[in-house]
Parts: C-alpha cells; sequence; structure tokens
C-alpha cells in the first residue's frame, strides 16, 4: 500500500517536473533574431496587436476543411466525402475548373479590417494542396491559369488584389505560404502512394528530385518577395514538417509512442539561404518558420489556443471567428464580447491576435463576420489607446481584472464584463500600487477618477455617471497616467 503510494507520488512528482520542463524549454527554445532591421520590425509588429488571417482557395467551394482531405492520414480533418482516394482526388482538383469568385472586392474586406482596428493581413497564397493563389510562373496549378474560370478576371492574380487593397488602407501585407506542396510532382511523385503529408520518396536515393522541389519552393517564394506583389511585411511558413532534422530527432519521434508517419526524414529546403535572399529583396521582413525552433521563427503561433500566462517573446495567437479556416457553410462566428475579451487577454500577456475570416466561394464574405468585424471596432474607437503598442506588466491578471503598460508612465486596466454586468462601484486590482500623484481617467469620458492604494494594491471609484453609461461595452478601461 505504502510502495503504491509512493510510486503515485514519484509519478505525480515526476510528470510536475515534466511540465515545469516543457514550459522551460518552451521558453529556452526561442531564438532570438541578431539581424537589428528585423528586430525593430517586430517590436512595430509587437506594436501592431490585431491582424486578419484568411484561408481561401477552390476548396472553399465545397465548405470543406483546407487542403487536408487529400491527405491519407486517418485524421478527422483529412476525411473525404468520396471513399475512392483517386476519384476524390481527381475531384479535389478539378475545383481549380470552377473556381470563379466573381463578388472578390478586397476593398470592402479591408476596410472592415481597418475600421475594426486591425493593423495587418496575412493571406493563404498556397496551401498545403500546392494551389497558388497568385500568379506563379512555376506552376499551372494556379488561379491564373487558362482552365480556370477566373483566370479572365482582371483581378485574377488574387494574391496581388488583396495586398494592394490591403495596403491602401494602412495594413501590413503578409504571405501565408505552405512549404509542403501536395500537387508538385517534386513532393508528392506519382510514381509512388501518398501514405501521409510528408514527401512520399527517400531523399536520399533521389537527391535530384528534391533540389528541384527545393529550387520551385524557393522559386515561389521569390516570386512573392521579388517586387511583383509589393513590400511584404511577414513570411508565415506552414506545414512544420517540411525542415531539416537531425539523425537523432528521427530516430526519437520514430520510437515514439505517437509515431504513425512511415516517411519521416529530413526535409531541408535550406531555409537559411532562403530567409538571407528573401531580406535582400525585403530588409527586415519578418520570418515565421512555424513550429520549427531555430532563428527562422520570429514569433511563435499558438493555434487556436491562448497561452495561459505572458510568454517572455513575441507571439501570435492565431484563432478561427467563425466555421473553419477556410469558409464553411452557415458559420456561426464568435460574439463581439468573446472577441474583446480574447484580444485584451491576448495583449495583455504579451501577444497579438490574429483572427481567421474564410472568404465563401464567390469572393464574398458572411455579413456577421462583418457584423463582428464592425462590434470589436466599436469597442476599438474608444478604446484602441489601450491596445496598441503596449506591453505586458506583471501581475497581467487579477480576477476579472487585467493590466498593461504604454511606454514607462501608464498603464491600462481592462475590467472583463459579462453580459448584462452593471459596472462595480470600485475596480481593484491586488499585486500592484499606483504611483504617487498619478491621474486615472476612463477611455471616452472626462472625468478623473478617485483612486487609492491599499495593503494589497489597489482601488478605483467608478462615478455612478460612468456606471449607468459606460462609454462601451464588453471591456471598460481605466488609464492610469503618472
Ligand atoms: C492548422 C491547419 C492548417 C491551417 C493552419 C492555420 O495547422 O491544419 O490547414 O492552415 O492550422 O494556422
Amino acid at each position: 500500500m505504502k510502495k503504491n503510494l509512493m510510486v503515485v507520488l514519484l509519478a505525480a512528482l515526476v510528470s510536475a517536473a515534466t511540465t515545469q520542463l516543457s514550459y522551460c524549454q518552451e521558453d529556452e527554445r526561442y531564438v532570438a533574431e541578431t539581424d537589428p532591421l528585423v528586430l525593430q520590425k517586430l517590436e512595430q509588429w509587437q506594436d501592431l496587436k490585431f491582424g486578419l488571417l484568411m484561408h481561401w482557395g477552390p476548396y472553399s467551394q465545397w465548405g470543406i476543411v483546407e487542403s487536408w482531405s487529400i491527405c491519407s492520414e486517418d485524421e478527422d480533418w483529412c476525411r473525404r466525402k468520396n471513399p475512392d482516394y483517386e476519384e476524390y482526388k481527381k475531384q479535389y482538383e478539378n475545383l481549380k475548373l470552377s473556381f470563379n469568385p466573381v463578388g472578390f472586392n478586397p476593398e470592402r474586406w479591408a476596410q472592415a479590417a481597418k475600421n475594426a482596428g486591425m493593423k495587418y493581413v496575412v493571406f493563404t497564397t498556397k496551401h498545403h494542396d500546392g494551389f497558388a493563389m497568385f500568379d506563379t510562373k512555376l506552376s499551372d496549378y494556379k488561379v491564373t491559369a487558362p482552365d480556370c474560370p477566373f483566370s479572365v478576371n482582371p483581378r485574377a492574380n488574387i494574391t496581388k488584389e488583396v495586398f494592394n487593397a490591403f495596403r491602401a488602407e494602412g495594413l501590413w501585407a503578409g504571405a501565408y505560404f505552405s512549404k509542403p506542396d501536395w500537387h508538385s510532382e517534386y513532393y508528392w511523385w506519382p510514381n509512388f502512394a501518398t501514405p501521409d503529408r510528408n514527401v512520399n520518396y527517400n531523399i536520399p536515393s533521389y537527391p535530384e528530385r528534391w533540389e528541384k522541389f527545393v529550387g520551385y519552393t524557393q522559386g515561389q517564394i521569390m516570386e512573392l518577395l521579388g517586387g511583383d506583389y509589393g513590400k511584404v511585411d511577414i513570411l508565415w511558413l506552414d506545414g512544420g514538417w517540411v525542415r531539416a532534422m537531425s539523425d537523432e530527432e528521427i530516430a526519437r519521434q520514430m520510437t515514439s509512442k505517437e509515431y504513425k508517419f512511415t516517411h519521416l526524414q529530413s526535409q531541408d529546403i535550406r531555409m537559411d539561404e532562403l530567409v538571407a535572399k528573401a531580406r535582400e529583396k525585403q530588409p527586415g521582413i519578418i520570418v515565421v518558420d512555424r513550429a520549427v525552433y531555430g532563428k527562422n521563427q520570429n514569433y511563435l503561433t499558438p493555434e487556436n489556443t491562448v497561452p495561459d500566462k505572458a510568454l517572455p517573446y513575441p507571439w501570435e495567437s492565431c484563432i478561427i471567428a467563425g466555421g473553419g479556416w477556410a469558409w464553411a457553410p452557415n458559420p456561426v462566428f464568435m460574439s463581439g464580447r468573446k472577441a474583446v475579451h480574447m484580444l485584451v487577454d491576448i495583449v495583455t500577456k504579451g501577444g497579438n491576435l490574429l483572427l481567421n475570416i474564410g472568404p465563401a466561394p464567390d469572393g464574398s464574405w458572411p455579413e456577421d463576420a462583418y457584423k463582428l468585424l464592425d462590434d470589436i471596432g466599436q469597442w476599438m474607437k474608444v478604446n484602441g489607446e489601450a491596445i496598441y503598442g503596449t506591453r505586458a506588466l506583471a501581475p497581467y491578471k487579477d480576477g476579472k481584472v487585467c493590466i498593461n503598460r504604454k511606454g514607462d508612465n501608464t498603464w491600462y486596466l481592462f475590467y472583463l464584463a459579462d453580459e448584462g454586468e452593471k459596472m462595480p462601484s470600485v475596480i481593484s486590482m491586488n499585486g500592484i500600487k499606483i504611483p504617487s500623484g498619478a491621474v486615472v481617467t476612463m477611455p471616452g469620458t472626462k472625468v478623473n477618477l478617485k483612486w487609492s492604494n491599499n495593503q494589497d494594491g489597489f482601488d478605483i471609484t467608478m462615478p455612478v455617471a460612468i456606471r449607468n453609461n459606460p462609454p462601451t461595452d464588453y471591456v471598460w478601461v481605466v488609464k492610469v497616467s503618472f
């Protein structure tokens, strides 16, 4: 009995230690950039706080998960509507023959994003399926190919149009690009079956083929960054399994219980070389080689989650606003309250929010997407000063109150209000004290608020007039200047 207890205790200890370790490792795995231009740009990017992600391609016509259904992994997100794989894949690739989003109007998207307070866009120039939403010269599997009906549209080079429209509204342009390409014969060679997401041939046996893939991938990325698409601020690379891997790492992964691939191997596309070339064309460009720990991942990108604490490196949560990453029929969008709470939660932990909207097959956005952005925008118009250009400040959060700072002389407090909640008469926080002489106000109102420090922190008294008529809903913001 006693022995059993010891075992349980020991196991608990070990598991606590590993959890602790994985946190440490996570922090330690971030490799800081040294290029001063990139560092400067990363600082600016951390000021922006709020961006838009869009997943769009011929797959949107079926309202399915982007790309994944042509991948033969036994995962929920890889399900197909036709059980005959070969036939399905043909039908999937034929989606190109009917892709004709004549309602494409990126100006309307850009205006909506700007009004919501978004400061950058990240657009799927190419997802894993390999379909280029830009006019690549290196493949015919693209929106500008003659057999794609949209190719005759004057706005057929969709990526270019999106970047131009968003730039015109003052937003930064970011290129989502998938490193794996399930259409390229240099990645999925038709000579073999394609058992999983990985390259389907043994690279050391066919080095010339892999070399062609490297040239093709680097070539496409350089097409996007070479000038035709204007200034690109962020290169957001997905498909983290395409990366150089040591023999030790491969051995470790293949012997782990979770391992389920058949073709795990080092897939080196020579990222350092590529990034150097990219920065020759786009000095200071931020590169996010997602999930590949090393110097080419300038910020980390937790997916559809918000970390539970502030993180000591640049990061961005990408979050689905409604439906999936790609458009799904009748998507249900999150509420304005949820979005604003999430933005505040992320920003006060030092991160950025990249909110995803999937355009519909005809090139429109669901009206509810516009409503959501409008809702966020109403709040941002009053409280944006508490979001942009801020940095995390301990103790970050205490109950329903979050805190951050702007420079060294301003703090903002955020009270996360529940639906129907009445503003409390006192907003308090423990773990930090207000410096003497500080002036405390609420954006959108004109009165100075009474405050006092107590043993554990501070109290701010909210006047009845403000409590009865707060300047915004969702999150009430207080500014502390000293
Ligand atoms: C997931 C999905 C991928 C999507 C990405 C966006 O990794 O599998 O399709 O592009 O999330 O973050």
